[in-house]
C-alpha cells in the first residue's frame, strides 16, 4: 500500500564512517594497511599450506579455508569503504547493495562455520587421539566444508529475496559503510516484521549454535587437560584456546550484539565501531592467532624461506 505516491527509491548513499573530514586521510590509510595485511597475511597462510606437505592435515585445511573466506569476507565492503572515503560519490545502486548484503552474510556464515569445524577438530585431536585420523577423515572433512557452503548459500539468499520483496520509498542515506541487513530494514516503507522473525529464528541458528558448540569444544578440551594436570600442558591449553576464544568472543558477541539483541539507543557511532571489529579486525587477526603462532606455521615458512626442503615422500 505505501507503494503508492511515492518516488521508490533506486540508489542508496552509503554514509560511510562517522568521522570527520580531516580524519578521513588517517583512517584511509588506516584501513589501507589493515586491508592489505588481511590479504597478504591470508594468502601467505594458504600458500604455505597448499606448498608444504606436513600441512595437509584437517586443521589446516580448514584453515586455509577460514583465510580464503577471510580474504572475501573483507573484500565484500572494505574497497567500497575506501572508494567511499575518497571520492565524494557514495552512491551504491539497489543491486549491489543486496549484492554485498548476500555476500557479506555468506562469507560470515561460512567463517562461523569453519571455526565450529576447527574447534571440533581440535576437540577430538585433544579428546580422542587414538581415533583422531578415523574420526577425521578427510571425507568427514569435505562434507563438513560443503555442508557448510550449502547451508549459508540457502541462508543469505533467504535473507536477500525477503530483502528484495520489500519496497524502499522515502529515506536512502544508510548511516553505515556497508549495505546492512539491519540498517536497511530501518529504511525500508513496507512492512519488515517477516524479515525481522526470519533474522531472529535463524540468526538464533546459525549464530547461536555454532557458538555454543564451540564454547562446548573448548570446555570439553579444557576439563580433558585439568583432568591429567600439569604445567606445561596447562599453560598450552590456555595459550592456544585462550587466544582462540578471545577471536571468537570478538566475532560472535558483537555480531550476537547487533543482530540479536537490537536497541533502539544503540547510537550509529557504537554499531559502526562494533562492525568495524568483525567485519575488518578478526579477519586481520585470524591469521595471526590461528596460525603464525604456531611452531608447525613457522617451520613452513622456514622451510619455504631458506629452501631446506627435505622431501618427507609418504
Ligand atoms: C577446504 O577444505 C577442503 C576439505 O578439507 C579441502 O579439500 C580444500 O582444499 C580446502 N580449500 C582451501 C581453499 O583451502
Amino acid at each position: 500500500m505505501t507503494r503508492r505516491n511515492q518516488t521508490i527509491v533506486s540508489d542508496f548513499l552509503l554514509l560511510g564512517l562517522p568521522i570527520e573530514p580531516e580524519q578521513q586521510n588517517p583512517f584511509y590509510v588506516l584501513f589501507l594497511a589493515m586491508y592489505l595485511i588481511t590479504i597478504l597475511g591470508n594468502l601467505l597462510i594458504i600458500f604455505l599450506i597448499c606448498l608444504d606437505s606436513h600441512l595437509h592435515t584437517p586443521m589446516y585445511l580448514f584453515l586455509s579455508n577460514l583465510s580464503f573466506s577471510d580474504i572475501c569476507f573483507s573484500s565484500v565492503t572494505i574497497p567500497k569503504l575506501l572508494q567511499t572515503m575518497q571520492s565524494q560519490d557514495s552512491s551504491i545502486p539497489f543491486a549491489g547493495c543486496l549484492t554485498q548484503m548476500y555476500f557479506f552474510l555468506f562469507f560470515a556464515d561460512l567463517e562461523s562455520f569453519l571455526l565450529v569445524a576447527m574447534a571440533y577438530d581440535r576437540y577430538v585431536a585433544i579428546c580422542f587421539p587414538l581415533h583422531y585420523t578415523i574420526i577425521m577423515s578427510s571425507k568427514l572433512c569435505l562434507s563438513l566444508v560443503v555442508l557448510s557452503w550449502v547451508l549459508t548459500m540457502f541462508h543469505a539468499m533467504l535473507h536477500t529475496l525477503l530483502m528484495a520483496r520489500l519496497c524502499f520509498c522515502a529515506d536512502n542515506i544508510i548511516p553505515h559503510f556497508f549495505c546492512d541487513m539491519s540498517a536497511l530494514l530501518k529504511l525500508a516503507c513496507s512492512d519488515t516484521r517477516v524479515n525481522e522473525l526470519v533474522i531472529f529464528i535463524m540468526g538464533g541458528l546459525i549464530l547461536v549454535i555454532p557458538f555454543l558448540l564451540i564454547v562446548m569444544s573448548y570446555a570439553r578440551i579444557v576439563i580433558s587437560i585439568l583432568r591429567v594436570p600439569s604445567a606445561r600442558g596447562i599453560r598450552k591449553a590456555f595459550s592456544t584456546c585462550g587466544s582462540h576464544l578471545s577471536v571468537l568472543s570478538l566475532f560472535y558477541g558483537t555480531v550476537i550484539g547487533l543482530y540479536l539483541c537490537p536497541s533502539a539507543n544503540n547510537s550509529a557511532v557504537k554499531e559502526t565501531v562494533m562492525a568495524v571489529m568483525y567485519t575488518v579486525v578478526t579477519p586481520m587477526l585470524n591469521p595471526f592467532i590461528y596460525s603464525l603462532r604456531n611452531r608447525d606455521m613457522m617451520g613452513a615458512l622456514g622451510r619455504l624461506l631458506f629452501k631446506k626442503k627435505i622431501s618427507f615422500s609418504v
